[in-house]
């Protein structure tokens, strides 16, 4: 009953991110490794509350690093939707890592993969997507002269041809193995993968020596990791090393936020008003009745709201850790919980879009495609 699903396109279910470490095979982010990032300068609550949580090969990244070999990084988006928040999560985290090593950034928008996994979606409406999300990521503050973005259907012919040779090492019975497609799967949807793989090699092509790589992202991507290590060194490159985060739950409770769940996700795009309006109806770990609740106390470990702070508006653990104990002692409830975070996001989404706005001029700057 209590069974999840985490697939890059399906999460389902209040996941256990102890028992996906197993299931996956990544390795835990270790209080020493932590550590170690930690004296590198890596300073980011994500880290330290272990909301990025596991990775592969970070070790071996950082002793290359350590033996000046620096690494790039690389990330990405489908664009189906608008972004929601449970999106920016990696993105900041990965701004802060290419603050701390002056690392380049690879971001990748899939428009073939949501055209060919998403009934309905024209290829006009996912490119047009790419272009709107890419304004999201834009607006975090990356560094125009270290970041290039592209799309997959624009940047095609850079990527294809090292997909192709990806392509090449990958059998339909591990594809299938890996994801479950079926006999009346779209072939575009089997060869996917090799599309995602293809800017973890990317760098080394353009260097023409091995260039170690850091994917940071959520955890529901790890298929696709799993596919394109095991395929580096039959082509010679380096195994991408990869740092997950947990996922952003929706706002209904377990579960993530998904962009095709409007009422429960909070878009980028949404007007603040309305988004602190989802946010109040959202789900918490309060008691039956607000007396119930002053006796008992809430729930902060089971609540959406709390979990927001946590993940992404209260980076300050001492202030976080107030608002856990003042909900846990009954003394806060969730309205005027409610209502403090709801001052935050607006405050948020305001300053996001402003700064999305500015994004859509320089959209030029970090654009490539050929
Ligand atoms: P997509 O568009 O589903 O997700 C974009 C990024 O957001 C992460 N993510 C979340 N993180 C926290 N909470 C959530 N609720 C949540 N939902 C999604 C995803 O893990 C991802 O990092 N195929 C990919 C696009 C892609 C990509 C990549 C992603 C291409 N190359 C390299 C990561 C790294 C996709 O559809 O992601």
């Amino acid at each position: 009953m209590n069974e999840f699903v985490v697939t890059p396109w399906e999460v389902k279910g209040e996941i256990d991110y102890q028992k996906l470490i197993k299931r996956f095979g990544t390795q835990l982010i270790t209080d020493q490794l932590a550590g170690r990032l930690e004296r590198h300068g890596v300073d980011h609550w994500m880290l330290r509350r272990r909301i990025f949580y596991s990775h592969r090969d970070l070790v071996w990244l950082l002793n290359r690093y350590d033996q000046k070999e620096p690494f790039v990084l690389y990330t990405g988006r489908g664009p189906s939707e608008n972004t929601h928040l449970g999106h920016l999560m990696p993105w900041i985290f990965l701004r802060h890592l290419q603050d701390v090593f002056g690392t380049k950034v690879y971001f990748q928008l899939t428009d073939d993969e949501k055209y060919l996994f998403k009934p309905g979606l024209t290829m006009e409406r996912a490119r047009w997507f790419a272009h709107e999300n890419a304004l999201d990521f834009i607006a975090l503050g990356f560094d125009p002269t270290k970041t290039v973005i592209f799309s997959d259907l624009d940047y095609a012919k850079s990527l294809y041809n090292i997909a192709v040779r990806v392509a090449k090492k990958v059998t339909y019975s591990t594809t299938k193995a890996v994801f479950g497609f079926a006999e009346s799967t779209n072939v575009g949807r089997i060869f996917f993968t090799c599309m995602q793989s293809a800017p973890a090699f990317l760098p080394s092509e353009e260097e023409g020596k091995n260039v170690p790589c850091l994917i940071p992202c959520a955890i529901d991507q790890d298929a696709h990791w799993r596919i394109t290590r095991d395929v580096a060194p039959l082509l010679g490159y380096y195994k991408p090393a990869t740092i997950y985060c947990k996922l952003l739950p929706s706002l209904a409770g377990p579960g993530k936020m998904s962009a095709s769940i409007p009422e429960t996700s909070i878009f980028t795009t949404d007007e603040p008003a309305a988004a602190r309006k989802k946010l109040e109806r959202g789900f918490t770990g309060g008691g039956v009745s607000i007396a119930e609740q002053k006796r008992l106390g809430g729930k902060p470990e089971v609540c959406s709201i709390y979990r927001y702070y946590q993940f992404l508006f209260e980076p300050d653990d001492k202030k976080l850790n107030k608002i856990y104990e003042e909900c846990r002692s009954g003394e806060m409830m969730c309205g005027e919980c409610k209502k403090r975070l709801g001052a935050r996001l607006e405050k948020f989404l305001t300053e996001h879009q402003r700064q999305r706005a500015r994004a859509r001029e320089r959209l030029d700057d970090f654009l490539v495609m050929d």
